[in-house]
């Protein structure tokens, strides 16, 4: 669970670990199924932490433009290789048996995309691929109705300096979109449209 103490390059911290496990009880303890996922993977700093959470019928979809860096409109985190990811993702999960990967622009990906990719909706989502305003609300739009009624979006670099497009796109979207609403904010910007407040001490990684 804990890639980021391990050596995966990549801008994810280990305190989002308790976020994510508090998204998976609930979960687990309402029997609600679904897949994981992630726009941008990058070398799979966040994507492991998800990855772990699938149970035996569950895909984890990772979506990155990888070697295709030319529609990396904002150059967020480049040098990033498909075989690299997967490799990583082998040495973690051990096999990828679930993965799926979609190689290629996020901005021409749409709901039905990865609803086909992984065969169904998704419970846990984590979008971290280009930050512009326009790319971060398309991405919105696109996974948001691709989640389960009870699901939850991450959402990296909400108050990000160097990426001041993830803000407008949240909130615009946030507005127009009333059944999703922010969750926790602590580490990661988490969205969901779940009736369901996080426990006051959620659980430990
Ligand atoms: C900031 S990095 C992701 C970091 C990673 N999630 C982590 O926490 O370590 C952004 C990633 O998004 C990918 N990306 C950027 N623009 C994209 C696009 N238009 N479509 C798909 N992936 C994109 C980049 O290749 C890069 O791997």
């Amino acid at each position: 669970m804990n890639a980021a103490t391990n050596g995966i390059p990549g801008w994810y911290y280990p305190p989002a670990n308790e976020v994510l496990l508090a998204c998976d009880a609930y979960h687990k303890a309402n029997n609600l199924n679904g897949h994981l996922g992630e726009i941008g993977v990058y070398h799979g700093r966040s994507a492991i932490p998800l990855a772990v959470l699938a149970g035996p019928d569950e895909i984890f979809l990772a979506v990155d433009c990888f070697e295709n860096q030319k529609v990396n409109r904002d150059q967020s985190g480049q040098a990033t290789r498909q075989s690299a990811f997967e490799a990583t993702y082998k040495r973690w999960i051990g096999s990828t048996e679930n993965l799926r990967v979609l190689s290629g622009d996020s901005q021409v990906m749409t709901t039905e995309t990865y609803l086909q990719a992984a065969g169904g909706p998704f419970r846990i989502f984590s979008i971290d691929g280009c930050h512009t305003e326009s790319a971060t609300r398309h991405d919105l739009e696109a996974v948001s109705e691709a989640m389960i009624q009870g699901g939850f979006i991450t959402v990296d670099d909400y108050t990000h300096p160097s990426y001041p497009g993830v803000k407008p796109a949240v909130d615009k979207f946030l507005a127009a979109h009333p059944e999703w609403r922010i969750f926790d904010k602590r580490c990661r910007l988490v969205l969901s449209n779940a009736h369901y407040e996080i426990p006051a001490e959620p659980p430990h990684a």
